[in-house]
């Protein structure tokens, strides 16, 4: 039995890939384009692991898609595939329409099609996950109730627009088509591997490289954060048992303000590896210009997966957090491969010299 994951060289896919691999002797194929977020550093465990097959590919390729589904006839697909950084959407949306509208499109009908030559128990277990954000819902107020898989969709970003638009694509597939799809819609993940332009990893590498810790705005904007394999896990549990056609939330009951993570962020430096002048690492936090047209708040409400899949995050905040700490103090090589050319052009346009992590 084999699966075919495409985006499995980024954050979330190579977690994804990582875990099921240590669990599970199922084959992997891994489908990704390679863009900035892509990063064969993250796989370089399974360099010889014959049950991983890394494919250099895009989603929009329906020929590759193709040649990969017949080849390999896989039991499920799980996509991971998107340009997935808000800032990056406002900088410049052509290429979130390009992966997250028209490549998903792409990757559905070339499912479709490898779907309809199926028959008897191949087909009947046959399942596509697309893996989705909660971002699709808009922005909370602080008094409203988290995002329940019924909550209107009101996407806000290029980012999230593009993402729901394709959330509206595989339910489409699924009834028009009977196309057996699920879709899971996560909140923020944080952990191992992630590439540093988000707030977390980039909040760790600044203060170790001694630059200003930027904070859009007020910094009370609220976030749930999710250790990226409680994420992992709920996939494989959706995978496994999700009902066809559903949506299921995916959420750490962890919300914090952008504050708050920085400075949780500064007091475990300063116990794990404190600055050389024994100052608190929260010196070095400053006030940007805002996220043009900033989400206030996200939360989710994983009542659904938790009553019908017996899911629920392992982790807290302060242990995943103090996890992902560690893992970048003891990875300087992972973050020196991916700190190179595009990334400091990006920290460049982004923050401004002040803003390099490198
Ligand atoms: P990421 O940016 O770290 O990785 C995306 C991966 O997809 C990269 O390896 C990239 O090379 C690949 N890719 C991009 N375009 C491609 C294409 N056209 N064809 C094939 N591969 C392509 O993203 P991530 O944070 O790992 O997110 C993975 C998925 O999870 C995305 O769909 C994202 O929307 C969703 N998500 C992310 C979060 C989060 O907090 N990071 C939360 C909820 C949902
Ligand atoms: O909610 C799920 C989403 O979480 C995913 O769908 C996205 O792919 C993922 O990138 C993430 O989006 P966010 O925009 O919430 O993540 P980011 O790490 O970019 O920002 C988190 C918060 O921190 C947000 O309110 C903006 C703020 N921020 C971010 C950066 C990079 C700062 O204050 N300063 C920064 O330098």
């Amino acid at each position: 039995m084999t699966i075919l994951v495409t985006g499995g060289a980024g954050f979330i896919g190579g977690n994804f890939v990582l875990d099921w691999l240590a669990q599970s002797d199922e084959a992997i194929i891994n489908l990704d384009k390679l863009t900035y977020a892509g990063n064969r550093q993250t796989l370089a465990s399974l360099r010889d692991d014959p049950r991983h097959v890394f494919v250099q590919g895009d989603i929009a390729d329906r020929a590759c898609i193709d040649r990969l589904l017949v080849e390999h006839s896989p039991r499920a697909v799980v996509n991971f595939a998107a340009e997935s950084h808000v800032d990056r959407s406002i900088d410049g949306p052509a290429p979130f329409i390009q992966t997250n509208v028209v490549g998903v499109f792409t990757l559905l009908e070339a499912v479709r099609a490898f779907y309809g030559t199926l028959s008897g128990s191949p087909r009947e277990q046959f399942r596509f996950l697309h893996v989705s954000t909660d971002e699709v819902y808009g922005s909370l107020s602080p008094s409203d109730a988290p995002f329940a898989e019924s909550h209107p969709y009101q996407p806000n970003s290029p980012y999230s627009a593009s993402k729901a638009a394709s959330d509206h694509l595989i339910r489409a597939w699924h009834h028009t088509y009977d196309l057996p799809v699920l879709t899971t819609n996560c909140s923020n993940n944080y952990g191992p591997y992630h590439f540093p332009e988000k707030l977390i990893p980039l909040t760790i590498l600044n203060a170790l490289a001694g630059k200003d810790l930027p904070v859009y705005g007020d910094g009370q904007q609220v976030r749930d954060w999710l250790y990226v394999k409680d994420h992992c896990h709920a996939l494989r549990r959706v995978l496994q048992d999700g009902r066809v056609g559903q949506t299921y939330n995916v959420g750490g009951n962890s919300e914090r303000t952008n504050l708050q993570v920085v400075h949780a962020i500064c007091a475990l430096l300063d116990d794990m590896h404190p600055r050389a002048d024994s100052q608190s690492y929260a010196r070095q936090i400053t006030h940007v210009q805002d996220r043009p047209g900033h989400d206030r708040r996200y939360a989710i409400d994983a009542a659904k997966i938790a009553r019908e899949l017996g899911w629920s995050p392992a982790e807290t905040f302060d242990s995943g957090l103090r996890q992902t700490v560690r893992w970048y103090l003891d990875h300087a090589d992972w973050v020196q491969g991916v700190v190179s050319g595009d990334y400091r052009q990006w920290v460049a346009r982004q923050y401004g010299s002040a803003g390099d992590a490198a």
